[in-house]
């Protein structure tokens, strides 16, 4: 009995070796006594028996207490490193087009632009009638647009032009704003559409604005964005709520403009649509066309994005696949 209190052990395997001998059930301790027990006396069977099971007992809670005090010292000394390196955290990485719009939000607030935002869920006079769209203008049809419980008056906003909108109505010029955004246009998705997209926009209005204005902020941002060798080019455009409008393109910055598969042979990549700001736009939204002028412009954040990161199917950037996501770690934010 004293012999089991006093025992003591180290190792796993010391108290495996000790179980065995008292508990095997072939040839320990207390099956060869179980075995004896039936071969006393009756009158001592009483107390031969107790003494039995209380060794039983000595036994099992020593093997318990043994490997409990084994745990412990594994775990503070024992066979751990407590100097080892910890796991490495994974860092994520931001999403591609979250990227690209932070580097273009950046450009253009080192030029004095203000980042507003506003709701993806609108009204017709925000998307539409304040922008000099006509009644009976395509861009109501339902084919583009997604209504909200088929009140034509609540819609998804199909550009990030409303936030202009919104702007004008609670600031006086001089404006200089960027507005980024989510947007929604009724289209099949394929590889270079979305029903669900980015955009970023932007006005500036004040007293002499003009179209060499915004030649030149537009240079300069492709110039930043793309690259110092860039070139860009303004084709005649229209939009109900420019006027002159215009498309831009920049040349490859795959090719230099020499002409590859990227930009077809052609030598430029079309970024972005712009122009000088409707006077009816002005006057809709309460600035005096007379004494002010603006310039806007907007363009795609997933579409930059492809060109600047060379992914060639829009629906990559709305699956969210690790492998894919993972590749952008490296990009300055
Ligand atoms: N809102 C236009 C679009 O969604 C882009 C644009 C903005 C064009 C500003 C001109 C001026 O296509």
């Amino acid at each position: 009995m004293s012999e089991v209190e006093n025992y003591s052990a180290t190792t796993a395997e010391q108290i495996e070796e000790f179980r065995i001998r008292f508990l095997s059930k072939k040839n320990g301790e207390l099956v060869r006594l179980f075995n004896e027990f039936k071969n006393v006396p009756a009158e001592q069977k009483k107390e031969l028996g107790q003494k039995i099971n209380s060794l039983k007992i000595a036994v099992t809670d020593k093997i318990n207490s043994l490997k409990e005090s084994l745990e412990e010292t594994e775990s503070t000394t024992g066979e751990f490193d407590l100097t080892a390196p910890g796991d490495a955290i994974k860092l994520g990485s931001r999403h591609p087009l979250s990227i690209v719009r932070n580097q273009i939000t950046d450009i253009f607030k080192r030029l004095g632009f203000v980042i507003s935002e506003g709701p993806e869920i609108e009204d017709d006079w925000h998307v539409f009638s304040a922008l000099n769209f006509a009644e009976e203008h395509p861009a109501r049809d339902m084919q583009d647009t997604f209504f909200i419980e088929s009140n034509p008056d609540v819609l998804l906003r199909t550009h990030t032009s409303s936030i202009q909108i919104r702007v004008m109505e609670n600031q006086k010029p001089p404006i200089r704003t960027i507005n980024p955004g989510r947007v929604f246009r009724n289209e099949a998705i394929s590889a270079r559409a979305h029903c669900i997209f980015h955009q970023i926009e932007g006005l500036y209005i004040d007293e002499n604005v003009s179209f060499a204005d915004l030649k030149q902020t537009l240079l300069h941002f492709a110039k930043e964005f793309f690259g110092p060798e860039t070139k860009i080019r303004l084709r005649p455009s229209y939009f109900p709520f420019t006027e002159p409008s215009a498309e831009v393109d920049v040349s490859c910055s795959l090719c230099g403009g020499k002409g590859c598969n990227v930009c077809k042979g052609t030598g430029w990549l079309e970024i972005l649509g712009c122009g000088m700001v409707d006077p009816n736009v002005l006057e809709l939204n309460g600035i005096d066309s007379k004494k002010y002028t603006g310039f806007a412009f907007g363009m795609g954040i997933e579409r930059i994005a492809m060109l600047k990161f060379g992914v060639n199917d829009l629906r990559l950037y709305f699956e969210n696949d690790v492998r894919f996501l993972d590749q952008f770690k490296s990009v300055i934010q």
